[in-house]
């Protein structure tokens, strides 16, 4: 039988669909890269937001065409809406077999059997503990650059959010488990190891001897590892990034030169509504530490704006923070109420437009702080990681690569460097990528 997997989400997300994907591809599964010629149509949500969502339940409508074509096939939804909705994704979409969560990924092979053998509808949306990671070390895809999952969930309640709830309590994987997968990777040919976590400045996975590793011990381990080249660490709640992995990020050259900080907001007042326990004053102390540990380190965040009773003033204070900092490519989202959480509870006063014309305001001065940046990266060397062909390669020998801090560069290249790093020399900056051309001697 023929497998689809779809994903939405964050990169947590996409790790899970991928680990699914190998245990389904050892369980004799084949697959393929679209629903229409799949027998079993798989969708990994996201429930972060409330258009994020619904978006899901627009493609079910579409799948049901699909069903309704081949009655045998199954439809499963799994992550995060899954455990948000449970059962109730049945009744929204009776076309729906299968309904897993974020922690219950690899039982959907046993799900799917119950399901052909007559057993009818399946859901299990527990939160089994790190369980997920016992079933299968990862298959080699080819690709230069592979996530490892360092903590599972999360803790940290901040009120807008509704991440606590769909993946349960946080919990670190031990320190053995993640080195033999980066060093599996390693031997497939992974460059680039990017760490992955809801916030993995706590993890606290245990070593041999029953001791607790902190993420800077983990980050000189996975920086021992011959053949990584490049580490990533997403993602950091600014409250526990500490000295000792600031310390780590101004030592190990192997930690690329970029971090995504998100920041939220810039008033205080909003920040302690939201359980962010730090200040824009603390955090700006924490981006003046990495500056000098790390002189030019690229700094990103994610912001929220229009968060229940944030007034113009205080959105201000958000604009003023990120001229402050000068971030690089960053995100920035409308707030959205979620069942549930404790922000949904908060008097919101403010109107739906003014939001939006805030968040196109703070946009404006984002783009022009990461186009600035681009900017200066004109004419300057950098190492980049070479992922693949060119997306415009016409003769074959057109190539594209990501610089630290996560810039598409297209060159050309007579050799194929395709996983390798490569220097090149910034020649042009375009809206979206930047052009270079190799340095001799790579
Ligand atoms: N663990 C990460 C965030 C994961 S969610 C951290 O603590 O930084 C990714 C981003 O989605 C958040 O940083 C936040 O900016 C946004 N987000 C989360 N909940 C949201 C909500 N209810 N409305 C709008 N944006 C939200
Ligand atoms: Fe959500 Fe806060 Fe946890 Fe990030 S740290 S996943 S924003 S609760
Ligand atoms: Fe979305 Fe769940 Fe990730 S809500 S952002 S897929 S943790």
């Amino acid at each position: 039988m023929k497998f689809y997997i779809h994903t939405w989400g964050c990169q947590m997300n996409v790790y899970d669909s991928e680990r699914l994907a190998d245990l389904l591809t050892a369980n004799g599964y084949e697959e393929v890269s679209e629903a229409e010629s799949a027998d079993i149509i798989l969708l990994n949500t996201c429930a972060v937001r409330e258009n994020a969502k619904e978006k899901i339940y627009h493609q079910l409508g579409r799948w049901k065409e699909l069903k309704k074509a081949n009655p045998r096939m199954i439809i499963g939804v799994g992550g995060c809406v899954a455990s948000a909705d449970g059962e109730e994704i049945f009744r929204r979409a009776p076309e729906v077999d299968i309904v897993f969560g974020p922690q219950t990924m690899h039982l959907v092979p046993g799900m799917i059997e119950k399901v052909l053998a007559g057993g009818g509808r399946q859901i299990d949306i527990s939160f089994p503990e790190l369980e997920k990671f016992n079933i299968l070390p990862p298959i080699a895809r080819g690709a230069p650059s592979a996530y490892v999952t360092i903590t599972e969930g999360c803790s940290n309640f901040c009120t807008y959010c509704i991440v606590p709830f769909t993946r349960g309590p946080v919990v670190s994987r031990t320190v053995r488990e993640i080195m033999e997968e980066v060093q599996r990777d390693v031997d497939s040919g992974v460059r680039e190891i990017h760490l992955l976590g809801q916030n993995v400045n706590e993890f606290a996975g245990l070593n041999e001897d029953g001791s607790e590793s902190s993420l800077a011990e983990l980050l000189y381990k996975v920086s021992a590892v011959e053949g990584v080249g490049r580490i990533r660490f997403t993602t950091s709640n600014p409250k526990d990034l500490n000295d000792e992995t600031i310390a780590a990020i101004g030592e190990l050259p192997k930690i690329a030169s970029h971090i995504h900080l998100p920041v939220q907001s810039g008033s205080d007042r909003i920040l302690a509504l939201m359980n962010r326990p730090y200040t824009a004053e603390s955090y700006l102390e924490k981006v003046g530490k990495l500056r000098a540990a790390r002189p030019g380190i690229s700094i990103s965040s994610d912001f929220i704006v229009g968060f229940p009773g944030e007034t113009d003033d205080d959105f201000e204070e958000t604009v003023t923070l990120a001229d402050q900092v000068g971030f690089d490519q960053s995100f920035s989202f409308v707030y959205s109420p979620r069942p549930g959480t404790r922000a949904a509870a908060m008097k919101d006063p403010e109107t739906l437009e003014n939001k939006k014309e805030r968040l196109y305001c703070l946009q404006k001065h984002l783009t022009a702080s990461a186009d600035s940046i681009s900017l200066l990266m004109k004419g300057t060397e950098q190492v980049i990681l070479v992922d693949a062909h060119a997306k415009k390669d016409p003769d074959g020998h057109s190539y594209q690569g990501r610089t630290e801090n996560n810039r598409i560069v297209n060159f050309r290249s007579d050799k194929d460097l395709i996983g390798e790093f490569a220097r090149v020399r910034i020649d042009e900056v375009l809206p979206h990528s930047l052009t270079g051309s190799i340095i001799e001697g790579n």
